[in-house]
């Protein structure tokens, strides 16, 4: 369970998160909407410790982790999947390659376990036949595959995607969607989706939560949301 509360944070005189508050229960998939600007990749980088809060605490499992040192968050890291916004794959390592590689840093796996593991988790994300090609070779879907293939690879109980749909087509948003709602049941893991994308968000979020100048305006399943009277919610569901 992650527990957020009263989480701050400014750039300059920005204020970018203004006091959240969230539970986010084992299991659950959270999708956090919002515009371009909204706090979305802010907000999803504290949940690493990427960056600091001004104030404020998030507990992963009741351990406040924003008071951790660097060596600390190593650890509480190896347990969380994070699929960047930009993939973030190694461009001079093959899709095995890159895959293999954190089992290799952080794992006593032998060669071979870390063989059948890799080949397990292509499987999962629909790639087989890709493990020789490098990213470049990739088209635009498979390599958000191949990025949440590793972001699952060290069999993390807490998944985090930045706006996995970003720069896909209709088909492959939906597919890659799909793809994350599968794995997060599969695994049973604690999910949290940050999108702009409406359509797969409600497909997939057990709750969302809208964002709007680093406040959480609206939190709640998709029929919850969908059926809100509130002025604001209603506008933003039209617009995103
Ligand atoms: N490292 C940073 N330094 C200064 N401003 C930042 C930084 N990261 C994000 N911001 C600002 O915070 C706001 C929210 O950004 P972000 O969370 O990336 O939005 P989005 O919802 O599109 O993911 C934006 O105005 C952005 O310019
Ligand atoms: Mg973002």
């Amino acid at each position: 369970m992650i527990k957020i509360m009263h989480l701050n944070k400014s750039f300059g005189i920005q204020r970018v998160l203004n006091d959240i508050n969230l539970d986010i229960a084992s299991g659950e998939i959270l999708v956090v909407m919002g515009e371009s600007g909204s706090g979305k990749t802010v907000f999803l980088q504290h949940l690493i410790g990427l960056l600091k809060p001004d104030t404020g605490a998030i507990e992963i499992d009741g351990q406040n982790i924003i008071p951790l040192t660097e060596k600390e968050l190593l650890k509480i890291r190896k347990g969380i999947g994070y699929l960047f916004q930009e993939g973030a794959l190694y461009d001079f390592m093959t899709v095995f390659e890159n895959l293999s590689f954190p089992l290799q840093e952080h794992t006593k796996l032998t060669n071979h376990q870390i063989r059948e593991k890799v080949k397990e988790i292509i499987s999962v994300v629909g790639l087989k036949g890709a493990e020789e090609k490098y990213p470049s070779q990739l088209s635009g879907g498979m390599k958000k595959r191949a990025a949440l293939a590793r972001a699952i690879i060290l069999d993390s109980k807490i998944l985090l995607c930045d706006e996995p749909t970003s720069g896909l087509d209709p088909q492959r948003s939906r597919d890659i969607s799909d793809l994350i709602l599968g794995i997060s049941r599969k695994f049973s893991s604690t999910t949290v989706v940050t999108s702009h994308d409406i359509t797969n968000s409600f497909r997939i979020a057990d709750r969302l939560a809208l964002i709007k100048d680093g406040q959480i305006i609206a939190l709640g399943t998709k029929k919850e949301l969908e059926s809100s009277e509130d002025q604001e919610i209603k506008r933003f569901l039209l617009k995103i």
